[in-house]
């Protein structure tokens, strides 16, 4: 990765990374340690995030620490604070989310507003507790994590795309409001990644029509938008082709139909 030193100096001393016991977020406290950056790591399984943070403590010799959260809880990012209060934190890479493919009309309402809670509400709580600190450092960064889609709907995931798409409204206008602060905001539009949230969802990435993406370009390019102060990030040329290529709604009734056609296959008639 390029100019690690720049990373540490313009968002160091600490990085804090939620969903970073997995997937995208693990890697993003990969590369961030590479550079240098202390790493607070946040999730639920606290025994992979005690695991991943020895491993960077040993490999790249920067500080780390393990905050157990749950973030689709109301109040966990005051918890969250708490844990962290002492650290001078300068990029906050909200990342954790989840997705649960499946009809609308059989949506049970406490459990699509628990998933509303993590994917949505606590990049608004992370968003609004951190960037005024941010702010008066006159210095830092905003990473919030979105998807690829969900700015135009996606069937049969309505509420986790209708989460995600306010979440890069609310990056791509913080990103304007926090400029004149020194402080960078950016939208990660995350596109298929090889992730365990494949098999979740019933992907398998060999059969998928397009290879995902590694989290480790993900990430890199991520990095890269934020350290150049983009808005937005849609990680990938095919993804960035594919989406400038097919209209909205074209792309909207093929995402219904494979999640469809997926769904099919685990619930056998
Ligand atoms: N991979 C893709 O194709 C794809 C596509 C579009 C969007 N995304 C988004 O990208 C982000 C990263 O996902 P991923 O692909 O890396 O999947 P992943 O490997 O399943 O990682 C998800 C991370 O989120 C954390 N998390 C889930 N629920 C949580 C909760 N209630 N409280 C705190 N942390 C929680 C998980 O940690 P614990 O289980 O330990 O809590 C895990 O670290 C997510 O927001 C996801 O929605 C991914």
């Amino acid at each position: 990765m390029n100019g690690q030193s720049g990373l540490s100096n313009r968002f160091g001393p600490w990085a804090l990374v939620t969903g970073a016991s997995s997937g995208i977020g693990a890697e993003f406290a990969r590369q961030l340690a590479a550079a240098k950056l202390n790493v607070v790591l946040a999730a639920r399984r606290e025994a992979l995030l005690d695991q991943l943070g020895h491993d960077l403590q040993r490999k790249f010799g920067i500080e780390t620490r393990s905050v157990r959260v749950d973030l689709s809880e109301p109040d966990a990012v005051s918890r969250l604070d708490a844990a962290v209060s002492d650290l001078d934190i300068g990029l906050v890479v909200s990342n954790a989310g989840t997705g649960n493919p499946g009809s609308f009309l059989h949506e049970d309402r406490d459990e699509m507003l628990r998933r509303f809670r993590l994917n949505a509400l606590s990049h608004l709580d992370l968003a609004h507790h951190f960037s005024p600190k941010l702010a008066v450092r006159g210095c830092g960064g905003l990473l919030l994590g979105g998807a690829m889609g969900a700015a135009h709907g996606i069937p049969f995931m309505a509420n986790d795309a209708g989460s995600k798409a306010f979440v890069q409204s609310l990056g791509e206008s913080l990103h304007i409001e926090l400029k004149r602060k020194g402080v960078h905001v950016t939208v990660l539009v995350v596109p298929p990644t090889d992730t365990a949230i494949l098999a979740k969802f019933g992907l398998d990435p060999n059969t998928m029509p397009i290879k995902p993406m590694s989290p480790r370009q993900c990430v890199e390019e991520a990095i890269r938008a934020i350290e150049r102060n983009q808005s937005l990030c849609l990680p990938g040329t095919t993804n960035r082709l594919m989406s400038a290529l097919i209209p909205a709604g074209v792309a909207r009734t093929m995402m219904g139909r494979m999640i469809e056609q997926m769904l099919a296959k685990q619930i056998p008639a």
